[in-house]
Order: C-alpha cells, then sequence, then structure tokens
C-alpha cells in the first residue's frame, strides 16, 4: 500500500515554489515509480488547482506514469532476421500468455539486438535469451517469480 503521509510530505516539501506542479509529481514518481491517481486530489488540493487540470498535465508529459510498472518486461526483436526466424509467432504467443493478461509482463517490441546470429531473440528482464522456441519461451515466462 502506498504510504499517503509520506506523499503528503513530498507535497508540502515542494508546494511553495513556483511552478511547484512539476516538481511535485517528479518527486512522486521518483519515489513509486509511477503517480497513482489517488493521489491526485492531495496535489490539487495542496496548489489550489482543480483535478482536472493536475491530471492534464500528468497526461500530457508522457514521462509520467499512471500505472505500477509491472515486475517483468520482455523485449522481443521484430527485426529482419529474428521475423525470418519466426519472432512474429512467438510474438503472437506471448502476448496470449497467462503472464500479460495477469498484468505481470510487460511485452515490448524492439528493433534489432545485435543477435541476429541467434535469432530469434529477446532480453527478459534485461537478460538475453537467444535461439528462442514457442517451447522455450513458455518455459521461461512459467517460471517467472511473481
Ligand atoms: Fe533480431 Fe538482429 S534482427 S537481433
Amino acid at each position: 500500500a502506498i504510504d499517503l503521509a509520506s506523499i503528503q510530505e513530498l507535497i508540502n516539501a515542494n508546494k511553495n515554489q513556483a511552478g511547484a506542479l512539476l516538481p511535485i509529481l517528479h518527486a512522486i514518481q521518483d519515489k513509486l515509480g509511477f503517480i497513482p491517481e489517488h493521489v491526485v486530489p492531495l496535489i490539487a488540493r495542496a496548489l489550489n488547482l482543480s483535478r482536472a487540470e493536475v491530471h492534464g498535465v500528468i497526461t500530457f508529459y508522457h514521462h509520467f506514469k499512471q500505472a505500477a510498472p509491472k515486475p517483468h518486461t520482455l523485449q522481443i526483436c521484430r527485426a529482419e532476421a529474428c521475423q525470418s526466424m519466426g519472432a512474429e509467432a512467438l510474438w503472437d504467443k506471448v502476448c496470449q500468455h497467462r503472464a500479460v493478461r495477469s498484468q505481470e509482463l510487460d511485452v515490448e517490441a524492439v528493433y534489432c539486438l545485435g543477435l541476429c546470429s541467434t535469432a530469434p531473440a529477446a532480453l527478459l528482464d534485461g537478460r538475453l535469451q537467444a535461439r528462442l522456441t514457442e517451447n522455450k519461451l513458455n518455459d521461461l515466462l512459467n517460471q517467472l517469480p511473481a
């Protein structure tokens, strides 16, 4: 659970400077990794803004995330060499996986990891996975720690 008192402290520490909204949003995201919806009213109250105004700024800057980062990230190479070795089928399979549906895993496309000789290639939480097959990928994803 998020410690709202510590968020309020962050807000209080920054609210008197000019243009306080951005520093406050940065401080919260640095602390939590995202800006939870329910801190928006706290910020709005402290700065005398409407919730819509605060929300507008959060959505305007792509830097600010509105949801907690997922525990795992799989980056699958979808560039040519990997495609010719079946990367697209792997991509489709992964998108159906339980870990994606349960919000444990974020899947991103990348375009060449410089590992074309061991295609299809991917990175799971930054670790290289070479010569992937559907079975290998399934084993990896089924073993992800929650
Ligand atoms: Fe996939 Fe180069 S094309 S690693």
